[in-house]
């Protein structure tokens, strides 16, 4: 049974990750309402595992405090017009933005509660303090860089991950050109990053490996729950998940 504060939108519904975020959203105590695919998609009217109404739409979407979105850079604009119209806050996770895909979702968080993240697990997030740390500690002598592996159909590269270590080394004094952020794409890869610093005489590594996407889903629907109810404004997910 659905009550108002734990009722989610899932835009991009039918994607890799749509699919599991409607999937286990009955898991954490939220309730998808609506499964919202682009206009003309062959997918509309049909079932998604976790949503009782068929796939719909969004400009059929009545109800929802929080919408969660994996779609594209242009489905990014369409689900910040419809949390602005829900009066809904905005859980996002769409990687490659365009400037004008950023453009609209800051304007949304100047209506509604947005939170953008290209990477919802607690593990990356730790991944990220640390590799700051490592940068601070071992300084400029050491050369950093990243690695990062993703399924062929990822359609962004480097990953929006990278791109978020990358800056935390670089604002902690680390040595890392755009040109040591290196991307492999093949088979079914859920998503790898290496950081590294290359020094004298030695090398350190650290690695996140994510073997499921059920990882990103639980955490933008926890993200999500968190988000119900805030007022308008940018929020990262250390604001909302505290990690
Ligand atoms: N933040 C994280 O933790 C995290 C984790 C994994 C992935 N991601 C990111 O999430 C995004 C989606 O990844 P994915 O693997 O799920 O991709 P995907 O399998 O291609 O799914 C994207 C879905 O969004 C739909 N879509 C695209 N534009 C839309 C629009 N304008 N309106 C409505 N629906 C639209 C697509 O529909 P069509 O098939 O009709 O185009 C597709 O069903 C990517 O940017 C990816 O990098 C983020």
């Amino acid at each position: 049974m659905s009550t108002v504060h734990n009722s989610i939108v899932v835009f991009g519904a039918t994607g890799r990750m749509g699919r599991r975020v409607a999937a286990l959203s009955a898991s954490v105590g939220a309730h998808t309402v609506a499964a919202v695919a682009r206009n003309g998609s062959g997918a509309l009217g049909t079932r998604v595992e976790g949503c009782e109404s068929p796939v719909c739409a969004a400009s059929e979407v009545r109800a929802g405090r929080v919408v969660i979105d994996f779609s594209s850079p242009h489905g990014v604009e369409e689900a910040s017009a419809l949390a602005e119209r829900l009066g809904a806050a905005l859980v996002s996770g769409t990687t490659g933005l365009t400037e004008s895909a950023a453009e609209r979702l800051r304007q949304a968080s100047r209506r509604v509660a947005v939170m953008w993240s290209p990477n919802m697990s607690p593990g990356v997030a730790a991944v990220a303090r640390a590799a700051a740390a490592l940068a601070r500690d071992l300084g400029p002598e050491y050369q950093a860089g990243i690695v990062e592996a993703h399924h062929r159909a990822k359609k962004d590269a480097p990953s929006g991950t990278a791109l978020r270590l990358a800056e935390a080394v670089r604002r902690a004094g680390g040595d890392l050109p755009a040109d040591r952020v290196l991307s492999l794409r093949g088979g079914d890869v859920v998503g790898e990053h290496t950081v590294r610093f290359a020094g004298p005489g030695e090398c350190v590594e650290i690695t996140h490996r994510a073997t499921s996407r059920d990882l990103f889903a639980l955490g933008a629907l926890r993200a999500a729950l968190r988000m119900v109810g805030r007022p308008p404004g940018w929020y990262s997910i250390e604001d909302v998940l505290g990690a």
